[in-house]
């Protein structure tokens, strides 16, 4: 028998890959920022070293936020530890390491935030992250605590990821929205839909809330859009920089 989706309660502001626009992205310095501006939930990416180690990291090659030149899938973690991953942003942030899943979970329970975890698989590695991410996650995240939320563009990660963890909630992510939306989220068995922000009409959100899903958009960097967003349905804006989102981050008391 299948066990009905897990649902999930998201905030209405997240942090973008950490926070993207205030310390290098997908690093622990990012999560860190993200806590320290009083962000619950934080939105980052995890991706497979050559040895299958799940680390950090949003691109297919390493040269945009490491200089280096290479790919991820072709590079073993001994090397990728010692990546610089915060020069490249700003020179305070130089010698800021590349970090595995490992050590960002340690920072998350550390500052209590809650992970959306976006599998971001190199070609023909779909199934493999989400079994080294999941098998990592499953044995560190505490029993006691809400689970992580497990998202990503590909069917086949967010599929394995029913199968893995099937009472952890899943998100799919979409640039365009597919005609068979509601079959797709479905047969995932989401809690949730991301969607490119541009796209988020509001019969669109009544329609994925109505049919029972949460839904959140990325990537949303000024307050007018994300007011606009929240106001048509959303549930939860994706940002770089939660501090340009005015009230919609801190609504006056
Ligand atoms: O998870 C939402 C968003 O992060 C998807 O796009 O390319 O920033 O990972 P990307
Ligand atoms: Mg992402």
């Amino acid at each position: 028998m299948t066990e009905p989706p897990a649902g999930v309660a998201l905030p209405r502001v997240m942090g973008h890959r950490g926070v993207a626009a205030l310390a290098p992205e997908n690093t622990l310095a990012g999560l860190r920022e993200a806590a320290r501006l009083g962000l619950s939930w934080v939105e980052f990416d995890v991706m497979l070293t050559r040895d299958a180690v799940p680390v950090l990291f949003h691109d297919e090659t390493l040269r945009r936020t490491t200089g280096r030149p290479g790919r991820m899938a072709e590079t073993d973690y001994a090397a990728v530890k010692d990546l610089d991953a915060g020069a490249w942003f700003h020179p305070d942030f130089a010698g800021t390491p590349v970090p595995s899943l490992e050590q960002a979970v340690e920072v998350l329970l550390a500052e209590g935030l809650r992970p959306n975890v976006e599998i971001k698989p190199t070609p023909g590695r779909d199934v493999e992250t989400v079994e080294r991410a999941l098998a990592l996650l499953k044995a560190l995240w505490p029993a006691e605590q809400p689970p992580p939320l497990i998202s990503s563009f590909s069917l086949m990660s967010v599929a394995a990821a029913r199968t893995l963890a099937p009472d952890w909630p899943r998100a799919l992510i979409v640039d365009g929205i597919p005609a068979h939306w509601r079959r797709t989220l479905a047969a995932l068995g989401c809690a949730s839909f991301h969607v490119q922000h541009r796209r988020g009409s509001a019969a669109l959100f009544r329609e994925v809330r109505a049919a029972g899903y949460a839904v959140a958009c990325f990537t949303v960097n000024r307050e007018r859009r994300a007011r606009t967003l929240l106001e048509r349905g959303a549930d939860c804006v994706i940002t770089d920089d939660p501090t340009r989102l005015g009230a919609v981050w801190q609504p006056p008391s």
